[in-house]
């Protein structure tokens, strides 16, 4: 099969808010407690967090670190967290039945993050609490000392204010399952009056305001012209979540599914354009896609603890989905669509981050591991910041369930104008073809290839466990040729590539 991509220098789509490859870490199974916190673990810290997961973390270079959930903010106390962790109460948590000792809090989070080199994103509990505790958590967090919450916080042993700047406003406050799920309407007036009051305390905050939980949802997309409505010249983004299952055990279905992503994005963007064409308003609105990825490996046993068969544990295992190769594949086609859509998509946050439906997994005790998924997370974070390209693929096409004619290569490129590099990440969905691709670059001048890494596996189902850490990995790839301005190779069938090429 041939594919022929075709870039130009002057062609582009965005520049890329390196924000989109944030992640998110929630109280939830095995995240926090024996994730990224284990006191006792042989490699802890004196805060007791693990320093094999720090440094897993920290070479993905994260931007932003959203926290303490997902369903868990709903019914949270932030208060619990604080103070002298011998006071802190165990509490019960109704999202997961599960019980949380409140060991880490706010500043032993955002500890970790300077400590991990990213920045907090937090979010705010809309559901069973309401706009007082709002604007108290956000002065405890960033407000002067010489008033209440400031003092406390420095009587906590922070004297500086943390200075977090972006907030979420609740977590998918559409959903029934929700502690707190609201209408939108509901939802919507709330979320205005707290952002008003956030935005009286600082106004540069930046704000998040819940969307859909999912495009399946029966209240989308009007969900987000109601909030909207109610919210938009108070907030800065709103919130999208989508996860991703191939519970039918078909591959080409699943692999086509970042086009309901890519349709799911374009109409709430036109949702938001709506909403500011009948406002006639000039802000711009942009989407904050802070939860995706692969979930389902995990559901069935999940299920005892989730039904609550099983009292009410401390930091059980859930939600550990394990990795193989085709969500590899998987996920990178989603982050391609978010370089795609980089000129609406400002944040996105891969969920989560350890343990739980995440990159990277730990034993208690243990060793710290990479899930196959790290890769073309960490190969997208790294290389795939500075300006989206508006590529122009010719593939041949595949008719799946959730659209016809889906391109067997899905392909993204990056333009680094300060390293004059462009990097183009493709995947091949094809089961048994290569692809023979030209990329054909205009107006970069001469190019080279420097780096290739390719992921490819004879077995779609193969992960990285415990056992086999390293069983999917990424090798240097070969016989790519640069003759002119036109690089030729081959992307075998089922494939991965991170192609990198000096320009210029
Ligand atoms: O990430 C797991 C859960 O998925 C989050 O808690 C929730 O926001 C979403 O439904």
């Amino acid at each position: 099969m041939r594919v022929t991509v075709t870039a130009h220098r002057d062609y582009t789509i965005s520049d890329i808010d390196d924000r989109l490859y944030s992640a998110f870490l929630e109280h939830l199974g095995r995240a926090i407690y024996t994730g990224i916190y284990e006191p006792g673990h042989p490699t802890a810290d004196k805060n007791g967090m693990r320093g094999d997961v720090a440094k897993l973390v920290r070479d993905l270079k994260i931007p932003y670190v959203r926290y303490p959930g997902g369903n868990f903010v709903s019914a949270y106390n932030w208060e619990d967290g604080i103070g002298p962790r011998e006071k802190r109460p165990t509490r019960l948590d109704l999202a997961w039945h599960t019980s949380d000792s409140n060991a880490v809090g706010v500043h032993e989070f955002i500890d970790w993050c300077e400590a991990v080199g990213t920045a907090p994103m937090l979010a705010i509990n809309l559901g069973s609490r309401g706009l007082d505790q709002a604007r108290n958590f956000v002065e405890y967090v960033n407000g002067p000392t010489g008033s209440y919450w400031g003092d406390l916080r420095k009587s906590n042993g922070h004297a500086d204010p943390f200075n977090v700047k972006l907030w979420c406003l609740g977590n998918e406050m559409d959903g029934p399952w929700q502690v707190g799920h609201k209408t939108a309407d509901e939802y919507g007036r709330l979320a205005n009056e707290t952002a008003k009051a956030l935005r009286a305390f600082d106004k540069s905050l930046e704000l998040v305001v819940c969307g859909s939980s999912h495009s399946n949802m029966p209240t989308y997309p009007e969900w987000e012209r109601v909030v909207l409505e109610h919210t938009y010249e108070s907030i800065d983004h709103v919130s999208l979540h989508m996860y991703f299952a191939n519970r039918e055990n078909n591959t080409a279905n699943y692999l086509a599914l970042n086009h309901k992503l890519d349709t799911y994005i374009g109409t709430v963007a036109s949702t938001i354009d709506f909403v500011k064409a009948k406002k006639r308003s000039k802000k711009n609105v942009t989407i904050s896609f802070d939860e995706w990825n692969v979930w389902y490996h995990s559901n069935a046993a999940d299920r005892a603890v989730l039904d609550g068969n099983s009292g009410w544990p401390h930091a059980p295992r859930l939600l550990e989905d394990a990795y193989n190769f085709e969500d590899v594949l998987q996920v990178g086609c989603i982050l391609n669509t978010f370089i795609r859509r980089s000129d609406v998509v400002r944040i996105a946050c891969i969920a989560q981050l350890v343990n739980v439906i995440a990159p990277i997994m730990t034993e208690p005790g243990g060793p710290a591991w990479k899930q196959t998924i790290y890769y073309p997370y960490y190969f997208a974070s790294i290389f795939g910041r500075g300006t989206a390209l508006n590529l122009s693929v010719d593939s041949p096409g595949y008719d799946a369930d959730i659209a016809d004619n889906v391109a067997y290569v899905d392909v993204a490129g990056v333009h680094d104008k300060q390293g004059n590099t462009v990097t183009l990440f493709a995947v091949n969905r094809h089961a048994t073809d290569d692809a023979e691709l030209a990329l054909n670059l205009q107006g970069f001048g001469t190019a080279r290839v420097i780096d290739h890494q390719v992921m490819t596996h004879k077995d779609l189902r193969a992960v990285n466990g415990l056992r086999t850490q390293n069983d999917v990995v990424p090798k240097a790839g070969s016989g790519l040729k640069v003759d002119g301005s036109t690089l030729t190779g081959k992307l075998p069938p089922y494939s991965y590539q991170m192609i990198r090429l000096q320009v210029g």
